[in-house]
C-alpha cells in the first residue's frame, strides 16, 4: 500500500511517499527556518503564509522522486494535530482537496506519533510494545506504546519541553534559533561538572518532568555575570546545562522502564538527535540488558516519511477522516 503523507505542523512544509509503512519511496522537506531565524523563533502566520505557498510543489516533488503519480496512490495522509493551527490548516486542507478529487482514503495523523513512527522506518524489526521517550520542541513524554495505535502516557513535562529548554538557554547564550542543535554540538567540547545546575523533580510524580526552573537557572547564571562583567565558559555552560537536562529524561524514563518492566526503549523526536542523549540511553540500556532504538538522525526532525509509516497502521485499524476533518493545536497522543 502506497500512501502520500503530508506535513505542515511547524516551520517544514514536507510531502512523502512510503509504502506499507516501512519503506520510503521519496521524502520531500522544504524548511523555512532562515526566515524565521531573523526573529529568533518561529513567526506562525509567516509559518502559515510558507507552507501554503510551498505545499504544491513539494507535494508534486514528493511524486515525482518516487517516479509515480497520484493513480499509484492508495491513500492521503496527513498531520491534523498538535501544532500550529494555521500551519496544521495548510496540510489539512490540501490533503482533504486531494481526497476529494481522486476518492482515495484520508488518514488523520497525529504528529508525536509520527515521531515514534520514524523508528519503524529506521528499525524494519522494531514492533510495539515499548517505551518511548518523546522529545521535541514542543512535547517531553514517557510514551508506553501498547500497540501501533494505542499508547498510555506514562510521563510529560509539567511546563517546558526539553527543545524549549534546549532552545532557550541557547538564545540567551546569543545562539541562532533552533539553538538546541547548536548548543548540543559546543556542549561536546565542555566540562559538564563545571557549574552546578539543579535537576527539578516533580514531588508525588516520579515520571513526570519540569524543565522550566531549570531553564531560569541557566538565564539567571548568564545575566548575573553580565551584571557583574565577569565571563562565562561557554562551552562548559553549555555542557553543563545539557548534562541536567538529559540526566532528567534518562533518570525518569529508566525509571518507569523499571517499575513497568519494560526491557525495550525507543526515543523520537527532535531531540532524539542530541549526541549526550543518544550516548545516556545506548550506556544505560547496555547496563539493563534493554533493547535501544533510535530514529536515524535524517528521521529526528519534522519529515513526512515518518506520518506515511504512522498513517499505515492507523488506516489498518480503520481510523480515517471525512471532509469534516479540522486541525486541532492540542491533542493528547492518546487521544483514542
Ligand atoms: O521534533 P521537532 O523537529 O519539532 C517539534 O515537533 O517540536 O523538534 C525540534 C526541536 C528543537 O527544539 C531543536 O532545538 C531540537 O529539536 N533539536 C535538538 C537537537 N537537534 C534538534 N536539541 C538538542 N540537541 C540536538 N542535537
Ligand atoms: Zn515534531
Amino acid at each position: 500500500m502506497k500512501i502520500l503523507s503530508i506535513e505542515s505542523s511547524c516551520d517544514e512544509t514536507a510531502a512523502a511517499i512510503v509504502e506499507d509503512g516501512r519503506k520510503v519511496l521519496s521524502s520531500v522537506i522544504a524548511s523555512q527556518v532562515e526566515e524565521h531565524r531573523l526573529y529568533g523563533g518561529v513567526v506562525p502566520e509567516i509559518a502559515s503564509r510558507r507552507h501554503a505557498e510551498s505545499i504544491t510543489g513539494v507535494v508534486n516533488e514528493a511524486l515525482s522522486q518516487a517516479w509515480l503519480s497520484l493513480a499509484d496512490i492508495d491513500a492521503i495522509a496527513v498531520t491534523f494535530a498538535p501544532g500550529l493551527i494555521g500551519a496544521l490548516l495548510v496540510g489539512v486542507n490540501f490533503a482533504k482537496g486531494l481526497s476529494l478529487a481522486t476518492g482515495k482514503p484520508l488518514i488523520p495523523v497525529h504528529h508525536l506519533r509520527s515521531h515514534i513512527a520514524a523508528n519503524y522506518i529506521t528499525h524494519p524489526e522494531l514492533k510495539p510494545p515499548f517505551l518511548c521517550l518523546v522529545v521535541s520542541g514542543g512535547h517531553s513524554h514517557i510514551v508506553m506504546v501498547e500497540d501501533y495505535t494505542r499508547m498510555r502516557v506514562i510521563g510529560a513535562t509539567r511546563d517546558d519541553a526539553a527543545g524549549e529548554a534546549f532552545d532557550k538557554a541557547a538564545r540567551t547564550m546569543g545562539m541562532p534559533y533552533p539553538g538546541g542543535i547548536e548548543l548540543d554540538r559546543i556542549a561536546e567540547e565542555g566540562d559538564d561538572s563545571a557549574y552546578t545546575l539543579p535537576r527539578p523533580t516533580v514531588a508525588g510524580s516520579p515520571y513526570d518532568f519540569s524543565f522550566s526552573g531549570l531553564k531560569t537557572a541557566v538565564i539567571n547564571l548568564i545575566h548575573n555575570a553580565q551584571q557583574k562583567g565577569e565571563s562565562l565558559c561557554k562551552e562548559d555552560l553549555c555542557a553543563s546545562f545539557r548534562r541536567a537536562v538529559v540526566a532528567c529524561l534518562t533518570e525518569n524514563l529508566f525509571k518507569a522502564a523499571e517499575d513497568l518492566g519494560v526491557r525495550t526503549i525507543v526515543a523520537a523526536g527532535g531531540d532524539s538527535a542530541n549526541r549526550l542523549l543518544r550516548r545516556e540511553l545506548e550506556k544505560g540500556c547496555k547496563e539493563r540488558g534493554y533493547s535501544l532504538y533510535v530514529p536515524d538522525l535524517s528521521l529526528c526532525g519534522d519529515n513526512a516519511a515518518m506520518v506515511g509509516s504512522q498513517a499505515f497502521y492507523e488506516f489498518e485499524k480503520g481510523n480515517l477522516a471525512g471532509s469534516d476533518l479540522n486541525a486541532v493545536a492540542t491533542l493528547p497522543i492518546d487521544y483514542q
